[in-house]
């Protein structure tokens, strides 16, 4: 297919970390705004360092970059900066996590993070015509008490969260360790979802369900790996947000031509594209598209069922999903 037409299909970003947006150029112009050394020399030297093994040798470089940000002015200028990128692909909607134990673990303030990227995305609403929703994830690496604090620490600006996750270092750490905390979560009327199935065991897919409670998988993609787990996915629409170039990135997959997320689609799932963390990765949502058409021979038929997918997942309200799809 015309690889053009995939960027002018309206497309809704489910599966975004805000910390994962941080290009090079821009870390290195708030590293010299707030008087902090990086140990790289240029920007060259940064993406030269972003050979990933796996996960964790991912997050290791990816939680020491976010060290550059320290005010609501640089969480302002980082969620801007995406937005901009947004318009470009055509993504008329983002729901996006921010992980707030990244910044509070260094001493800055729950609310300097949530001013800064909640400014941001109210003033994309008005000038871009992009509308937006902030998701909380809870680091899995650390204790269920840090994440109870965390929760604790929302609670007052909770009308400007729709969701919690959870993320970080997957394996080893399954969802049944934060079961009280969504609990909770759900309880004060955050919409739960959860990272699940991306290195992890497709076990940890079951409990994210079963225990958290969750209404979106993130990555998901070891669901394959489990046909009756599969068959609950499909028959449920639960939608699975998939991130192609990250993936591949990690090493989840060896090529994107290996990728399962076609396969999974013409199965009936309801899974969706999604960059995950672009500056990282290699690309924005209309690459991931790209790579698919180019890598993977995605047909129109499908790029169009998944950009439909990304608004029957999204938590927008119904009259304006179907508007979109
Ligand atoms: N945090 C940021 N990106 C992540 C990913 N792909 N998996 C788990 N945690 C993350
Ligand atoms: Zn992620």
């Amino acid at each position: 297919m015309d690889v053009k037409m995939n960027g002018n299909l309206p497309k809704a970003e489910l599966h975004l970390h805000i910390e994962g947006t941080l290009e090079p150029e821009l870390m290195f112009a708030l590293a010299e705004r707030n008087g902090i050394k990086l140990p790289y020399k240029d920007t060259e030297a940064i993406r030269a360092a972003y050979q990933f093994t796996n996960l964790q040798s991912f997050l290791d470089i990816y939680y020491a970059g976010a060290g550059v940000l320290q005010t609501s002015r640089d969480f302002y200028d980082l969620t801007w900066a995406y937005l901009e990128r947004c318009k470009a692909d055509n993504v008329v909607h983002t729901e996006i996590f921010f992980d707030p134990q990244t910044h509070t673990e260094r001493g800055i303030d729950f609310e300097t993070v949530l001013e800064g990227i909640d400014g941001a995305l109210s003033d994309a609403k008005e000038k871009l015509g992009i509308t937006s929703h902030i998701i909380m994830s809870f680091l899995r690496h650390l204790s269920e008490e840090s994440a109870m604090e965390t929760l604790e620490m929302a609670l007052p600006y909770k009308d400007r969260m729709i969701g919690v996750g959870l993320d970080s270092s997957e394996a080893g750490f399954p969802p049944e360790m934060f079961e009280r905390v969504f609990a909770k979560a759900r309880k004060a009327g955050f919409i739960p979802m959860a990272h699940a199935g991306e290195e992890g065991p497709p076990e940890y897919i079951h409990q994210a369900l079963e225990l958290l409670k969750v209404v979106r998988i993130d990555h998901g993609v070891r669901a394959i790996e489990d046909p009756k787990l599969m068959e609950r996915l499909i028959a449920e629409r639960m939608p699975l947000t998939v991130c192609p170039l990250s993936n591949v990135k990690l090493k989840v997959f060896e090529t994107l031509a290996d990728h399962n997320i076609l396969d999974m689609l013409d199965q009936g799932a309801c899974v969706t594209v999604n960059s995950d963390d672009p500056a990282y990765f290699g690309g924005y949502m209309n690459a991931n598209f790209e790579g698919l058409v180019n890598e993977l021979g995605m047909t129109e038929t499908q790029a169009r069922r998944l950009a439909a997918n990304s608004f029957e997942a999204s938590f927008l309200p119904e009259a304006e999903k179907k508007a979109w799809m």
